[in-house]
């Protein structure tokens, strides 16, 4: 998994038409969803799976105080660089999710893991984990949010194609698509990267693989309970993916 993200963290940006835009309209999503589920009061919030800074970054713009980690050292450092261009003072650790309370304490307000990150965790022990230390760095009343493919409406099988389309960067055109083999519960993922130099011709093919627990939003909703949460809720429409919150009572 962590070669997995390190291999992805230059491209990563690629994966969205317009990584800048959508970090903005991300960021005003969970900023809408946070004043709305815990109020103008939430000011600093952990994100325990920043990758390069998609939510981290877009928050921090809005104000709120941003502390982020990783287990990827390649995509936290490139988070890092992102977060200078910007001119935005975000402290950026490496982490695994499964130590976030020992790492970063507590007190926090809010803490989130987006998109698609909990799934890395490949059993519901392993999530309940994670989740227990996501309860431990809030503050009394503090809120958890998380962000998931609809792994309930998701197509099962092998060989299912997911196209993200075609980019052009630094020059080169990228044919972007993943290829998912579903085993149980889990499925293995191959990331392909087709990279087309439009001076030269040359064509360079990139592939990482990693693998997911297609846990459905249902069975999380369960864990955040177990782990300690309270008024677990998805929210559907508030993102592009559902949306599980809960509150540390
Ligand atoms: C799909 S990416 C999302 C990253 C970021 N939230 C974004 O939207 O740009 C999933 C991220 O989860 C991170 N991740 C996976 N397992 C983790 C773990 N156990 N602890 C911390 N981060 C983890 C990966 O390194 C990767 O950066």
């Amino acid at each position: 998994m962590i070669e997995f993200y390190d291999q992805l963290s230059p491209f990563y940006h690629l994966l969205y038409k317009d990584w800048d835009a959508g970090m903005v309209r991300q960021a005003e999503c969970l900023r809408d969803a946070i004043r709305a589920q815990w109020g103008d009061q939430a000011q600093s919030v952990l994100d325990v799976s920043c990758g390069i800074g998609t939510q981290s970054l877009g928050l921090a713009r809005l104000g709120f105080h941003v502390t982020a980690s990783d287990l990827s050292p390649q995509a936290v450092a490139r988070a890092q660089k992102e977060a200078e261009t910007r001119h935005l003072s975000i402290p950026f650790t490496i982490c695994d999710m499964r130590e976030a309370y020992r790492h970063h304490g507590g007190g926090f307000d809010v803490v989130i893991s987006c998109d698609n990150s909990i799934p890395h965790l490949l059993s519901d022990e392993e999530i309940l984990l994670a989740l227990q230390e996501m309860h431990a760095c809030l503050r009394p009343t503090g809120g958890c949010l998380l962000t998931i493919r609809a792994y309930d409406t998701e197509e099962r099988g092998r060989g299912i194609v997911k196209p993200y389309g075609i980019r052009e960067d630094g020059g080169k055109r990228y044919l972007i698509f993943q290829v998912w083999d579903f085993e149980g519960e889990q499925y293995a993922l191959s990331m392909y990267f087709i990279e087309d130099d439009l001076q030269s011709g040359a064509i360079q093919t990139h592939v990482m693989r990693s693998r997911y627990y297609a846990i459905s939003p249902n069975r999380l909703l369960e864990l955040m309970e177990q782990a300690g949460f309270a008024e677990v809720k998805r929210l559907d429409e508030v993102f592009y993916q559902p949306v599980l919150v809960g509150t540390k009572k």
